[in-house]
């Protein structure tokens, strides 16, 4: 019989050993490049970058490696702490994304896989994007992918094992959406089997419930916002068939933003 343990957010903290592991099948490198390519297509020259909820740091070793001078965000210290292993030149800060503040501003922010959803309600993801608008210049860029609330489906798991150190893991993680509200969740399970003993561990995130739509109009006062097909190999317009979606959001200037009675 396994023993099983159930926990809020074992995989960010106790469990961060095993974070790259799950993540093993994810393309860092494609999704780096989308992201480079989109900044050179619609964003300004600068270089200087943060990536929120930025966990162990693969896109920032992308970025860094391409030359961006690039920083981490994330709430959980033990996610930084391999972070900071994974790229010792670039700087990591521990706070959380929904009320965040730079030193100096900044040319790009990302968030990878989802993260956005971290926010957990539409106030705090309203938080987000103000910490993110005010942390960029005028031109900067604001990048992030959605799952779209209508559009998932709550059977669909993704599954995949893996071995390391002589035990075999299984990771599976899922969305859950009610039918109504604000919320959802991301429901993940680690397997690990040694010999004789199975331990799993069940975590279930709050996350942000948004429709693609809901999410144009929040960003909409103080960004352009351009909506593409969740496709890291073609940069095409999102054609709303699909539940996930790649939003690259360009501030306005400041002057335009008094023009419409908002503060820069
Ligand atoms: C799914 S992981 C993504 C990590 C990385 N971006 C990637 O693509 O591999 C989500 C990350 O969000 C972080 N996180 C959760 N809530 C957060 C918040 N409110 N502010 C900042 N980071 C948060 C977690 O600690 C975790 O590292």
């Amino acid at each position: 019989m396994p023993v099983t343990i159930t926990s809020s957010n074992a995989l960010y903290t106790d469990l961060s050993g095993y974070y790259d592991l799950m993540c093993a099948d994810i393309d860092y490198q494609a999704q780096s490049t989308y992201v480079r390519r989109l900044h050179q297509l619609f964003g300004n020259e600068g270089k200087r970058h943060l990536d929120l909820a930025c966990g162990t740091g693969p896109h920032i070793r992308h970025l860094v490696d391409n030359g961006y001078q690039s920083q981490g965000l994330d709430l959980n210290q033990p996610m930084l702490d391999q972070a900071k292993l994974r790229c010792p030149e670039a700087s990591f800060i521990q706070q959380d994304m929904c009320g965040f503040t730079v030193e100096s501003k900044l040319d790009l922010i990302t968030c990878f896989l989802y993260s956005i959803h971290y926010s957990g309600d539409i106030e705090k993801l309203k938080g987000c994007i103000a910490s993110a608008h005010s942390a960029l210049r005028d031109g900067g860029m604001f990048c992030f992918n959605v799952v779209e609330k209508n559009m998932i489906d709550n059977r669909s798991f993704v599954r995949h094992s893996a071995q390391h150190d002589g035990e075999d893991f299984v990771f599976a993680s899922g969305w859950h959406y009610p039918g109504d509200g604000e919320r959802q969740s991301l429901k993940l399970s680690i397997e690990k089997h040694n010999g004789d003993e199975t331990l799993r561990w069940i975590d279930e995130h709050p996350m942000v419930a948004v429709s693609f739509e809901q999410m144009r109009q929040l960003l909409s006062p103080y960004f352009d916002v351009y909506m593409f097909d969740h496709d890291y190999e073609k940069i095409i317009p999102l054609n709303n068939t699909s539940g996930n979606a790649f939003f690259a959001c360009v501030k306005r200037g400041s002057t335009e933003l008094a023009g419409q009675g908002l503060a820069a």
